[in-house]
């Protein structure tokens, strides 16, 4: 079976009803990435910080999985199918897909701040965390999510996957943030890469395949293009 990687962001969730961060009315427009995606805003306004994952954790448990989601889960019948998404919703795993890797962790998870390999899950019926929620060792509970300046503690394990891709397919994100960006240096120059956004999204790499579409049509025209060209 060919192997398709997807490296997924926030355009994937959008039709889902989730905020991208860098369209217009994005999270980064309505927030401030220092205040709430940082150690240092934690340490600042643990509060503020808690009450912002909390509202997306409960949006995200609230969406329900798109056509393009459950596309892909469907891709997993005829090809190995692997999931590299810098969401933290967990759409695709809702949608059915079983091999999803997080770059900047999980909404539904949260962390000891003294022991990270303290991880918890919350569900819809028990979503928040608050100041004095603690771990077992008695200290804060923190979301666990990679913010900015953070280690990607999954890279080493994305970069091995794109590796050994027959083909790559990028949905939904600007390719802004590094290191999840570079994956696309880790992919063979003859491997095609497929690029599914509404947006022109700017790529350094040549023979780049654009499907001008949403994730969920995107993700339809993907699987006729791929019938013919792999
Ligand atoms: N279908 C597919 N793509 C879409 C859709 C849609 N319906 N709507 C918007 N997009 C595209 C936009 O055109 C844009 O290229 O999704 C992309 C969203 O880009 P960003 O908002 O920058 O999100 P992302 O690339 O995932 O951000 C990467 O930045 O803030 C950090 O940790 C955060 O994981 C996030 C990372």
């Amino acid at each position: 079976m060919k192997h398709i990687v997807v490296l997924s962001g926030a355009g994937m969730s959008a039709e889902s009803g989730i905020s991208t961060f860098r369209d217009s009315g994005g999270l980064w427009e309505q927030h401030s990435v220092e205040d709430v995606a940082t150690p240092e805003g934690f340490s600042r306004n643990p509060r503020l910080v808690l009450d912002f994952y909390n509202a997306r954790r409960k949006a995200a448990f609230a969406a329900k999985p798109n056509k393009g989601h459950v596309g892909l889960a469907e891709m997993e019948k005829d090809y190995r199918m692997s999931i590299i998404t810098q969401n933290v919703d967990n759409l695709h795993e809702r949608a059915g897909s079983a091999n999803v890797l997080h770059l900047h962790g999980e909404l539904d998870k949260v962390r000891s701040t003294v022991d990270p390999s303290l991880v918890y899950t919350l569900t819809p019926d028990n979503a928040e965390i608050k100041l004095g929620d603690k771990c077992e060792k008695g200290s804060q509970l923190r979301p666990h999510i990679v913010w900015f300046g953070e280690a990607v503690p999954m890279m080493e394990k994305a970069m091995k996957t794109v590796q050994t891709a027959d083909v790559l397919v990028v949905i939904g994100t600007s390719l802004n943030v590094y290191p999840a960006a570079g994956l696309l240096n880790y992919v063979a120059r003859e491997i095609p890469v497929y690029l599914i956004d509404p947006n022109e999204v700017k790529i350094y790499r040549q023979g780049i395949r654009f499907i001008r579409k949403g994730a969920s049509e995107g993700v339809a025209e993907l699987r006729e293009l791929l019938k013919k060209d792999i």
